[in-house]
This record gives structure tokens, sequence and C-alpha cells, in this order.
């Protein structure tokens, strides 16, 4: 059976982006594949957060993404920052990963660009994700396509160390769904829809009630044409509506567009389906949140069953490169 890793960052609530640029693909992986699934506070930690909220967000997102439908009985779904094989792997990956190669990373650009303060955990960021992926003996990475430059650089290392040291990781490759890979953000359909932009009416949370989502649909940036196409290069605001109707019903966006004469049906049409995505989610969470305790006992138990699988990885990688064993 085909393993499965993703990961997920607890930055506050889940948006449509990540929902259809990869959540709905991970709860569909878990049907066929050996599926691991990690909250990655470490990266959370490479911009300034507080405390309070980091610890809340962690416990928060695994309701969510059960809420989305990973089942802990089918899957693993753990917290990074319970396995310590993470950590422990992604220093051998930083000794394998080059300067350079880190320098060319946009996602490093774009965030050190709007912070203040730069730590060095967001520069060797990618050296983590890295170790995530390859502690698994990973074959598939299920990802929005922001992610692809990452996946890429994991497969180079994977290849380098294996070079140098002999077999040791298996050689990840991504898997980045048709539709929906790269929901953009509603009054800024030429970046993508983020957390981290604070864009509040741009933004769609999968908690957002129905009325407020039918807001921020109505009042998506279309353009002056009039005419209902896919065209991502021409017109980014209806072809990102385009998109989320189309990775919400499981339609390629361009046969999509063909329903359509009018902006105000096809945004009708989009709200109806995003309110229709997001309300048994919404319900099965309300549910979940009034039991942390067991969802942290369910986190310990996916915790215990990936540092199972880490464990005997990281002792490869450490005994082939050299280190002595204790
Ligand atoms: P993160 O937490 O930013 O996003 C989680 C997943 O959501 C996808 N995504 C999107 N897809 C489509 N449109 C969007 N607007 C959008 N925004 C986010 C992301 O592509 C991602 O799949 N570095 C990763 C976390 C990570 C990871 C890993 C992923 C750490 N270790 C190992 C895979 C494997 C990140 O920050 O994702």
């Amino acid at each position: 059976m085909a393993r499965v890793f993703s990961g997920i960052q607890p930055s506050g609530d889940l948006h449509l982006g990540n929902l259809l640029g990869a959540l709905m693909n991970w709860v569909n992986h878990q049907e066929e594949h050996d599926a691991v699934y990690c909250i990655v506070d470490l990266h959370a930690l490479t911009l300034p957060k507080d405390p309070e909220e980091l610890r809340s967000n962690t416990l928060q997102l695994a309701q969510l993404l059960m809420a989305v439908g990973l089942d802990p009985n089918k899957s693993t779904l753990f917290v990074q920052s319970h396995v310590q094989e993470h950590s422990q792997l992604a220093w051998l990956m930083e000794c394998t990963v080059s300067f350079g190669e880190l320098s060319r990373m946009t996602a490093f650009k774009d965030k050190s660009d709007r912070s203040e303060f730069i730590s060095a955990g967001l520069f060797t960021y990618p050296a983590l994700q890295a170790a995530d992926i390859l502690l698994y003996d990973t074959d598939l990475v299920p990802v929005g396509d922001d992610q692809r430059q990452h996946i890429e650089i994991t497969r180079d290392v994977a290849e380098r160390f294996n070079h140098r040291f002999g077999e040791t990781f298996v050689v990840p490759q991504h898997v980045i769904p048709k539709a929906g890979a790269r929901v953009m953000d509603l009054q800024h359909p030429e970046r993508k829809m983020s957390k981290s932009e604070h864009s509040v009416n741009g933004t769609i949370n999968v908690l957002e009630n129905p009325d407020s989502v039918r807001k921020k649909i109505k009042r998506a940036v279309t353009d002056s044409d009039g005419e209902v196409r896919f065209d991502f290069e021409e017109k980014a605001g209806v072809s990102n509506l385009l998109s989320i109707l189309g990775a919400a019903k499981g339609i390629p966006p361009s046969e999509v567009a063909t329903s359509f004469e009018r902006y105000g049906d096809l945004k009708a049409a989009t709200a109806d389906a995003v309110i229709e995505l997001l309300s048994p989610i919404q319900e099965r969470f309300a549910d979940l949140q009034s039991d942390p305790a067991e969802t942290r006992r369910l986190l310990q138990v996916g915790a215990d069953k990936a540092r199972e699988v880490a464990s005997a990885t990281l002792t490869r990688a450490q005994h082939n490169c050299g280190l002595l064993e204790s």
C-alpha cells in the first residue's frame, strides 16, 4: 500500500484554499492508502506566535481536520512536536540542503518580505519539511500548488543523501489536485487565499456562517467584460469562482463555465456550493469541540503510531551518515 504524508500549520482558522487545495484530497487518500497527517506546530514557530494561541490553534485544528473527514481509525493524525524524530532528522537535512537552494525558495522570500523579524528557522524551514516527509518513507504528498517547490527540494535532498550515504530514503512525489490547487483571494484574485494576508473579505474560513459566505462571494472582484470563461491570465476573478465551484462539485472549471452566462448566477451557485460543503463540517466541529480530552487522546494514539515508523527511519539515516550508535 502506498504511503501518503502531508502537513498543515496551526495558524488559526482553516480557509477554503486549505480545504479545496489539500484537505479534500487528504480525506480521499485515507480510503486507499496508508495515510499519515501532521499538524506542523514546529513550522508555525518560524513566525512569531502567541504561546496560548498556538496551543489552542493546534487542538482546534485537530478537531477541524476530523470534522472535515479525517478519521483517526483510518489514518494517522498527530502533532509534529510530539514526535521528536522530526527535529532530529531536520538537522541531518539542514546539513544536506545547500544555502543556495534555500535562498531560492519563493515562500521564504514572500514571508521574509512581510516580517520584521526573520528567524533562521524561517530560512531552514524546507529542511524540517523534508524531514517530515522522508521520516515516513512517503510515496505521495497531497498538497496545494504553493507547496510544489518544497516537495521538489525534498526530492533533491533525499536523492543527495541516498547518493552520499547509500539507499536511505524513499523519494516522494507530490499530488496536486486538478481543481482547487490555487484558490485565490476573492478581493485580490492575483494572490492566493491566505490567512496571513489578513484579507478579511478575500478569505472564506471553514467556520464562516452562510450569510457571510454569501456576502463575500457576492462582493468578489470580477471584471467588466461580462463573459463567463475560464482564463486565469485574463479573467482571474471569474476563473477563481469557477475553480472554487468546480472543486466543490468535482467538475473541471472549464466545464462549469459552460453552465453560466451571467456573473450573478455564477456567484449565487458558487455560494450555494460552498455553503453546502461547509455546513456538515461546521456541525461535526461543534460536536468535537465539546470533548477536548478525547481529541488529545486521539492525538496521543496518532503520535505513538507515527513514532514507530519515524524512529526506524531516523536510526537508519543516523547510521548511514556515520553517527555512532548510543
Ligand atoms: P499550509 O499550512 O500553508 O497549508 C496547508 C495546505 O493547504 C494548501 N493551501 C492551498 N491550496 C490551494 N489554494 C490556497 N490558497 C492554499 N493555501 C494553502 C497548501 O498547499 C497545503 O497543502 N509548508 C506547509 C506545511 C508542511 C507540509 C509538510 C506539507 C510542513 N511539512 C510536509 C506537506 C508535507 C504549509 O505551510 O502548508
